[in-house]
């Protein structure tokens, strides 16, 4: 039996985030350091990455905020994510196969990455307004630097929170169908998320 997890457009709207991930990533990457500047013939060469990177990070902030707006009540911690957090040590070592953790719609480790996107997001955000030349030509010389700092810092915070994402997306069997049909398998559900299962079980039908 397949239970419901995404609808269509909440599933469009990630791919979507994914897509703008990889080009404002990729772009980023460009200026990041010289070895890397080869990254710009993907966008037409280095002023084309200039301009469009700005745009790109700016598409992908405004397409994950839909998506957060929708999603941030179900990321809210409560009591079980921190018998889940003391848990999940002997679910990496695989001691812990006797018992399900328990999970309402996300587990624990899902809530903090989702908020540390939100952060990285918020700063990327903040501090590229702060030294996007072609908008904002004024500006103090230090908090710009201090704005660059910040935007390559949250950028790597990010790149290796999404490295995470896809790898236990991956890692946990059944997951990627989620975003993919936008449906899990009823054993995926009481085997990862049970509150969630049970919430969904307990749910009148339409
Ligand atoms: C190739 C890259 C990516 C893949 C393969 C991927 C895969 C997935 C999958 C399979 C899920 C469903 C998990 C579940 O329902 O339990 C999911 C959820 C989600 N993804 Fe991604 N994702 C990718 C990139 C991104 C990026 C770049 C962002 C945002 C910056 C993002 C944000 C989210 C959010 C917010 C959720 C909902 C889960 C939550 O709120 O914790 N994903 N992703």
């Amino acid at each position: 039996m397949l239970l419901q997890r995404y609808r269509d457009s909440q599933r469009l709207n990630h791919w979507l985030i994914v897509l703008l991930f990889l080009c404002a990533g990729l772009s980023g990457l460009a200026f990041f350091h010289p070895s890397l500047f080869f990254l710009s013939n993907l966008f037409g060469g280095g002023p084309w990455t200039r301009v469009l990177h700005p745009y790109m990070g700016l598409g992908m902030v405004i397409a994950f905020a839909f998506l957060a707006a929708r999603m941030w009540r179900d990321n809210l911690w409560i009591d079980a994510d921190s018998q889940w957090m003391r848990q999940s040590p002997t679910m990496i070592t695989g001691a812990g196969k006797e018992g399900v953790q328990p999970a309402a719609k996300y587990n624990a480790g899902q809530k903090i990455v989702f908020w540390v996107m939100v952060v990285t997001l918020t700063i990327l955000l903040v501090t590229g307004f702060m030294f996007w030349h072609a908008w904002f030509p004024e500006g103090n010389i230090l908090m710009r630097r201090i704005a660059v700092l910040l935007h390559a810092a949250s950028a790597a915070i990010l790149i290796l929170t999404i490295i995470i994402h896809v790898y236990a997306a991956i890692w946990v069997k059944g997951s990627f169908r989620a975003m993919t049909r936008g449906t899990v398998t009823d054993t995926w559900a009481a085997h990862h998320h049970p509150l969630w299962h049970k919430e969904v079980k307990e749910r009148p039908r339409a």
